[in-house]
């Protein structure tokens, strides 16, 4: 069993960010800037986008934190990435989810100027990735996983890959870049029948469902390849969407958490605020 460390295979991209951004320094004089606006007070929010600027800063992106309180308008939060649209210096726009029930996040997202869309959430986006273009954005968790997968080296064409979890963010998506890599691939979700059966038959399983030790280990083949995307916090404590203590003993490769998925969606944040940068530079 090899433990995908996603930790470790950030970091070197990060460094690889880092050194192509002191580049541009060097040579225009211009770093990427990327935006990212939080509302409201939500403590998971607020701990994802500090590791955001964080990240930033190591790589020398020029963040800007915007935050607002959970009672603005939705029309003072589209005309602040109106605004953001329009600045030359900002490369990257980036709304956390989830936003405060009153305002509608598609509208928001869909706010987002096309080249700015870091996040990928854009119908443009998301239709790039379907089709696959690839001068488009793709969501960074689901372009985490792919990157995690592809450590493994092993050809995804006709494999079996069942995931777990039907979001825009990370469920629908990783679905699509599985499909193009051709894996034969199944979305599930918590009430899908006989989801034990699907997924004792996957050769890859991404568990995204957002529920704390949901995939058991007599639920995994032997040398299946275990992505867990789950952050549940219970009691203090941080736990996947993965049993990791009985899966690892089955899988041939498993993600941790933490550790593993979360820092991939960051590095691949910044990933594709450079790629905005660059376009916009060419
Ligand atoms: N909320 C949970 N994951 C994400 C993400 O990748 N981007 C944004 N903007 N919000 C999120």
């Amino acid at each position: 069993m090899t433990i995908l460390d996603g930790k470790k295979i950030s970091n070197a991209i990060l460094e690889e960010l880092k050194e192509k951004v002191a580049n541009h320094k060097e040579n225009i004089g211009k770093v990427p800037g990327l935006a990212v606006i939080i509302v409201g007070e939500n403590p998971a929010s607020q701990i994802y986008v500090r590791s955001k600027v964080k990240a930033c800063e190591k790589v020398g992106v020029k963040s800007t934190k915007i935050t607002f309180p959970s009672n603005i308008s939705e029309g003072e939060l589209l005309s602040k990435i109106d605004e953001l649209n329009k600045d030359s210096s900002i490369n990257g726009i980036l709304v956390q989810l989830p936003l405060p029930k009153h305002m509608d996040e598609n509208k928001v997202c869909n706010a987002i100027a096309t080249e700015k869309d870091v996040d990928g959430f854009k119908p443009e986006s998301l239709g790039k990735l379907f089709i696959g273009e690839n001068d488009g954005y793709i969501p960074c968790t689901p372009q985490g996983i792919m990157y995690l997968l592809e450590q493994t080296n092993i050809d995804l064409y006709g494999k079996t890959a069942v995931v777990i979890g039907r979001s825009n963010i990370v469920g629908k998506p990783v679905a699509g870049l599985l499909i193009n890599k051709g894996a034969t691939t199944t979305v599930c979700n918590s009430r899908t029948k006989n989801l034990t059966e699907k997924l004792r038959d996957a050769d890859i399983i991404v568990a995204a469902l957002g529920s704390p030790n949901f995939v058991t280990g007599d639920m995994v083949k032997d040398g299946a390849i275990i992505i867990d995307v789950g952050i549940n916090r219970v009691d203090k404590k941080l736990y996947g969407d993965v049993n990791f203590e009985e899966v690892s003993k089955k899988a041939s490769y498993i993600t941790p958490v933490p550790g593993g998925v979360g820092p991939m969606t960051i590095a691949m944040l910044l990933k594709n605020t450079l790629k905005s940068f660059e376009k916009g530079e060419k």
